[in-house]
């Protein structure tokens, strides 16, 4: 029988290619404690860089068969991992100095009309890639409306504790397994609010840095709606690695994610593609009613040339999912709308990967692997 060697493995596994980062598992640093043994059995470890890897089936599949084709080769043994790669760091440059420290992957999610299921893409977001396994954090900057401690049923109150360095910081309740903090915790009963720029900006700069997010793969932040002072503010604060943009179909709500766009590329933040919500109802017949109108975000996504990452159907259960606090990832998991959420964390956690491996920024040309 042949002997099979360590080299003879790794030269294999350079055949396998991550679909998505386009270069081979070896080159990525993707493949971790290869031990053969002399009796052919091949133990490796596999470092994909998201948890919510929605190839790591067939990457699994991959690494079996290029394994399985070296002469020799025995019993195989793959752990599939994942460690979500900070986008500075993974380009070569170093850690932007305005970085949270921890964390990894800022994601906006943004519209430019109000009452479109920002929030509710949000949440569901953040839970679904928490789900996955990410260390995930939410951070609700709709100051206006805070509705995140509702929708993702949080009932603690963020602790407020000294740090020798910082100050007065803010520890986060965790609510579904992922840290949250809104404005929602510091105000009291039903109070509007007021805000002027500098005060937004201040806040948000607080929610940032006065945070003790921890280590993170991915804090998703819910934007007020509109393209105010929020967004401008985060953007120049820290680095967002991207933004989701949730529209309906309708032509109101398109134009105003058309300004949304011009603002994020303004501020370089890159858009990872867009959400169609409320796209249809389905009724019990199981026609489908289009009531916001028919296909906008996509015909949206296609003229600026971004990703369409989703269409969600209007679902009562989604609904009170938010109004109970239990996101309809967790509170239905097998509902198809729940599924649909899932993969669009996926999508999401791809981008984002795509985009930490090769830079990005507005113009950025960036092929992603077909999966459905
Ligand atoms: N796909 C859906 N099916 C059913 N209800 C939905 C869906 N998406 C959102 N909703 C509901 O619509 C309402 C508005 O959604 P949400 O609060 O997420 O919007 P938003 O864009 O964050 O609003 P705002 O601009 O006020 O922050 C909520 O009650 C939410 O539960
Ligand atoms: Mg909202």
């Amino acid at each position: 029988m042949a002997s099979i060697s360590r080299e003879s493995v790794l030269n294999a596994l350079r055949n396998v290619q991550d679909p998505d980062l386009g270069q081979d598992l070896v080159t990525l640093g993707m493949v971790q404690d290869l031990e053969v043994a002399p009796s052919g059995q091949v133990k490796v470890r596999i470092v994909l860089t998201t948890p919510a890897c929605p190839l790591k089936g067939k990457i699994e599949q991959d690494v079996r068969e290029a394994i399985q084709s070296v002469p020799g080769a025995g019993p195989i043994q793959i752990q599939m991992d994942a460690q979500v790669r900070g986008r500075a760091t993974s380009v070569g440059a170093p850690q932007a100095s305005n970085s949270i420290p921890g964390v990894q992957h800022i994601i906006a999610v943004s519209s430019g009309k109000g009452g479109v299921g920002k929030s509710t893409v949000a949440v569901n977001l953040a839970t679904s890639l928490a789900l996955e396994g990410a260390r995930v954090g939410l951070m609700d900057a709709d100051v206006y409306g805070p509705n995140i401690p509702t929708m993702m049923g949080v009932t603690e109150q963020p602790r407020i504790v000294n740090d020798p360095k910082l100050g007065e910081i803010f520890i986060p309740p965790t609510a579904q397994g992922v840290k949250v903090m809104s404005m929602g915790f510091l105000i009291q009963g039903d109070q509007p609010l007021v805000w002027r720029g500098p005060m937004l900006h201040s806040v948000v700069s607080q929610f940032c840095h006065k945070v003790q997010w921890g280590e993170l793969d991915y804090l998703v932040v819910d934007m007020p709606p509109g393209t105010g002072d929020v967004q401008l503010s985060l953007a120049q604060l820290v680095p967002v690695t991207g933004a989701v943009l949730v529209t309906t179909p309708q032509e109101v709500s398109m134009q105003d994610v058309r300004k949304a766009f011009h603002m994020f590329d303004k501020v370089r933040v890159p858009i990872l593609g867009i959400v169609e919500n409320m796209s249809y109802f389905e009724d019990p017949a199981g026609l489908r009613h289009h009531l916001f109108g028919k296909d906008g975000g996509k015909l949206l996504a296609k003229k600026f040339g971004v990703d369409f990452l989703s269409e969600l159907p209007i679902v009562q259960a989604v609904r009170e999912g938010g109004d109970e606090g239990r996101p309809i990832v967790v509170r239905a998991p097998e509902a198809p709308v729940a599924q649909s959420l899932r993969t669009l964390a996926r999508k999401v956690a791809q981008k984002v990967s795509v985009l930490a491996l090769h830079g990005g920024g507005p113009g950025a040309q960036v092929e992603f692997g077909k999966f459905d």
